[in-house]
This record gives C-alpha cells, structure tokens and sequence, in this order.
C-alpha cells in the first residue's frame, strides 16, 4: 500500500491517516453516490484512500420521480431518492468487483427504521466490506425531506443499534438540515459511531419561471457542489473539536485547497462528490494537489494539517496595529 506521494519538489510527504477504524493510505475517497465501478476506466482505483459506495437498501428501489437534478449557481440539486439493486445483489456483484483494488471498500448503507438500519448493518458484516458507512441522512426518502439525523435522540438510537449488529467500523453520515449539528454529531458518537461524515446535502428547492412547477420531480432535493462548501467546513469546524472520534468532511470538495480547508477545519479525511461528475479524476488531483501542498508548505504528514486553524482571522500583532 503506497502511503507516501514524491511531490513535484522530489521530497516525500506521508499521506497516510487513521480514520473510524481504517488505516488510509491517504485521506481522499468519494462521496456516497457519486462514485461508481466505471470509473476504473479513467483512473486508477488504487490511488483512493477509500471506495465508499452508492447507498445500498435491503430491497429493489426504482427512485424518485424525474427529473432528478438540476442545476443551480455553483452547484446541483438532486432527488436521486436512492435507487437500488438490494442487498443481494450488492453482495454478490458489487462487493466482488472492489475485492480486486487495495482500496478499502466502504458500504453505504440506507433503511426506514431502526430495526432495519441494524440488521442491514449485520448482513453486510462479510468479507470485503470494510466499514459501514450509515447514511442517515438522505433528505429524499420521505416526503417533506425528513431524516435521522436531524435529531439527536434518533441519531443516537440508530447508531446504537447498528453499533450492536456489527464489529465492523461503523461511520455515520449526518445532514447539515438539522438546527444543531454538534449535538447531533455527539449523539452518533454516544451511540459508538467510529466517525462522523460532515455532512450530506442541504434541502433545497428550484421553480421553472416558465411552466410554475417545481425543478424537480419530487420538489425537493438536496443541494451539493461548491455553493455548500462554507457550510460543510463550518460544520466540520464546529464538530471536530467537540468530538473524540474523527470527523470525515464532504461538501463542495472540488480542489486540494479545498481539501486542505477542511482538514484545517478538523477533518481526519475529505469525500469528494459532485465535482466527480464535472471532473472525473478530480480526486486523484486533490490526492497529488494534497502532496504538492505539503511540500511547498514543509509539511511532512498530511495529519499536522488536522484542525490546524489558528482560530481568529488576524495576527495580535496586526490587531495591536489596526488598534
Ligand atoms: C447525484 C447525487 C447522489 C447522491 N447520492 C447519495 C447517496 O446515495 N448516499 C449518500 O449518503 N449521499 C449521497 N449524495 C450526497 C453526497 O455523498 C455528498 O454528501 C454531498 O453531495 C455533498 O458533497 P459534494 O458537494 O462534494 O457533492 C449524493 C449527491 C449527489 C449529487
């Protein structure tokens, strides 16, 4: 497993970090959902830290009505709703073809109640599956975009149980559409989460000027990509440090500077996703833009960037001046 990237200098930046019970041979992987196995014929899987796949329910699921995206300012709003092949087929299939990649492969998982949250975390308890990755947060299953994760008190008792059904470490996606994130983001960690993932998309909404109806098919989605990416790194910053597990940061990731702010901001690693579908070898660049980034800067570990903002935006030296 390769932890080290030459940078363009030639010196050597260790990329490898710790992250809710995975040795990552470097902190880029891509968001749930937008990542697929095609994409092996434009990069080199093996240059991931993680494969983290499109979340998976126990039975068949066709989605939401179309259309499903649209665009906005610097970014996408989706209604996806999680379409799926179920549980079996993702076993037998999809698990297989990431078994070839050194890559650990993360499930993503979704399902309407707390039983069932549980025993699909148990029954992909099998060889191959690396890390549970419970998305809780999906604001496109229910109607009115409701999910677990609002809520401390559902957040903790849906990782609980999961915690109890598998061995395997368990990371839980939270939704920024919640009033107060560091309490839901606690919760999951009460529950025995090994991370948090901050954070899945914003509820959002766009009207066609023209014909009066909503954008999307389902009216509501989930709005992603560079417009959310000052809330997702607010987030992160509120919860790192509130936080013993680690938090995984996600949302408008496009750049290694991006990358860069977030772990700043106390993020152990990034996900990467609608970019993916602009780039799709974005990820590799913010890998090697990550290297280059720490050896410019004299970095010798990825991990010295982790919560290293200095808190207060001008120097007290400058402050004394400005005074
Ligand atoms: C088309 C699309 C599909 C998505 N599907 C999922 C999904 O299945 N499960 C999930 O947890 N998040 C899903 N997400 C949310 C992303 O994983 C991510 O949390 C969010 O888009 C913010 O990151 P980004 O701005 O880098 O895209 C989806 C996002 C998009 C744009």
């Amino acid at each position: 497993m390769v932890t080290a990237v030459s940078s363009p200098a030639g010196s050597s930046v260790s990329l490898a970090v710790d992250v809710g019970g995975l040795r990552l041979a470097n902190p880029v992987m891509p968001a749930s959902g937008t990542f697929a196995e095609g994409l092996d014929k434009v990069m080199d899987l093996n240059r991931l830290g993680a494969f983290v796949t499109k979340t998976i329910t126990r039975e068949f699921r066709a989605g939401n009505p179309v259309p499903r995206v649209c665009e906005t300012t610097e970014g996408l709003i989706n209604s996806i709703g999680i379409p799926s092949k179920g549980l079996d087929y993702f076993r037998d299939n999809v698990v297989p073809f990431y078994g070839a990649f050194s890559p650990p492969l993360v499930v993503s998982i979704s399902a309407p109640t707390v039983d069932d949250f549980a025993a699909m975390a148990r029954d992909l308890t099998v060889a191959g599956v690396a890390a549970i990755e419970a998305n809780i947060s999906c604001p496109n299953i229910e109607e009115d975009g409701r999910s677990f994760a609002m809520e401390p008190r559902l957040t903790e008792t849906v990782t609980a149980a999961m915690r109890k059904a598998t061995p395997l470490p368990l990371w839980v996606k939270l939704t920024p559409n919640t009033g107060d994130i560091v309490a839901v983001a606690r919760a999951a960690e009460a529950g025995g989460a090994d991370a948090v993932v901050v954070a899945n998309t914003i509820l959002a909404m766009r009207i066609d000027t023209e014909t009066f109806r909503p954008k999307l098919g389902n009216v509501l989605g989930g709005l992603s990509g560079p417009a959310v990416k000052p809330i997702a790194l607010r987030m992160v910053y509120q919860c790192a440090d509130k936080l013993t597990i680690p938090v995984i940061g996600c949302g408008g990731i496009a750049t290694p500077e991006d990358a860069v702010e977030f772990m700043l901001a106390g993020a152990r690693a990034v996900q990467v996703g609608t970019t993916t579908f602009v780039r799709p070898t974005a990820m590799i660049d913010v890998i090697e833009g990550l290297s280059a980034f720490c050896a410019r800067r004299g970095i010798a570990d990825v991990n010295e960037l982790v919560g290293a903002v200095v808190d207060g935006n001008t120097a007290p030296e400058e402050a004394e001046a400005v005074l």
